[in-house]
């Protein structure tokens, strides 16, 4: 077998990239007009090579706002994953909606992002309902935990078809923690894809740390959102998008 042809048998599948627009609703709604559109932003994804739109509609709706969701959901023939609190409400929103997946993440009015992990573990009866509620209606549900095997195992008894593992504390921390923090997820995304859970990450992640993540071959997702907004002021998204992609694909 050529060289060229084992590289290619023993390198992991690809890995998938979830643009989460928020912020561009962030910006938008500073001003409470429509300027500039998270629509065109999603719009702007594929061609970036972006495989999918991750958008979180928060309860106080500081991003994205309700009718965003259909628009988004007609301007691109890209997967929607819609990231939610495991509300009445939000089930609702997304029963209605049915965006192909739903990741379900702890959420508190007063944070400014999504700070933790959802206890899967202490919270079983709770998400229950809204785990199975989901899937009877096609929706692949994803559930956002720390890098933690009491999480992965509350995902498996839960049925969670995918875990998004949180790469904030790796993103945050330095030296020997962040080390040990990406081990980790590591071993987190092993633990899950050995149980038969598709492994997704997320949370931080930047063009300086991505690709010690991206290198994790069980790994089927990456969503990133804040960095690549932020960083579409100076280069515009596409490029911002573009650069992302190539980081990842080089870390496979
Ligand atoms: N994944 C989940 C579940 C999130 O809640 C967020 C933040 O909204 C992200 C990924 C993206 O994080 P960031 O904006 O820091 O890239």
């Amino acid at each position: 077998m050529s060289e060229l042809l084992r590289a290619s048998f023993l390198r992991p599948p690809a890995l998938r990239l979830g643009v989460n627009i928020d912020h561009v609703a962030t910006i938008r709604n500073a001003r409470g007009g429509d300027h500039p559109d998270p629509v065109r932003a999603a719009e702007m994804v594929a061609g970036a090579g972006g495989d999918g739109i991750t958008a979180h509609l928060r309860e106080d709706r500081r991003h994205i706002r309700d009718d965003d969701l259909a628009r988004i959901q007609a301007a691109t023939g890209l997967p929607l994953n819609l990231e939610m609190a495991a509300t009445e409400e939000m089930l609702e929103i997304a029963l209605r909606h049915k965006p192909h997946a739903a990741c379900i993440v702890p959420e508190r009015r007063e944070e400014r992002t999504t700070e933790g992990g959802l206890d899967a573990a202490g919270m079983h009866n709770h998400l229950a309902p809204f785990v199975s509620r989901l899937s009877d209606a096609g929706i692949r549900v994803s559930l956002f935990i720390a890098p933690d095997p009491r999480q992965i195992e509350a995902a498996m008894m839960l049925g969670a078809p995918v875990v998004e593992l949180h790469t904030g504390e790796y993103a945050h921390a330095e030296g020997e923690a962040r080390a040990a923090e990406l081990r980790r997820i590591a071993d987190m995304a092993a633990l899950a894809a050995k149980n038969g859970i598709e492994p997704h990450a997320g949370h931080g992640l930047t063009f300086d740390n991505v690709a010690a993540v991206a290198a994790i071959p069980q790994l089927a997702e990456l969503n990133i959102g804040h960095f690549l907004i932020g960083e579409a002021i100076f280069v515009g998204l596409e490029a911002s998008i573009r650069q992302m992609r190539q980081l990842m694909d080089d870390a496979r």
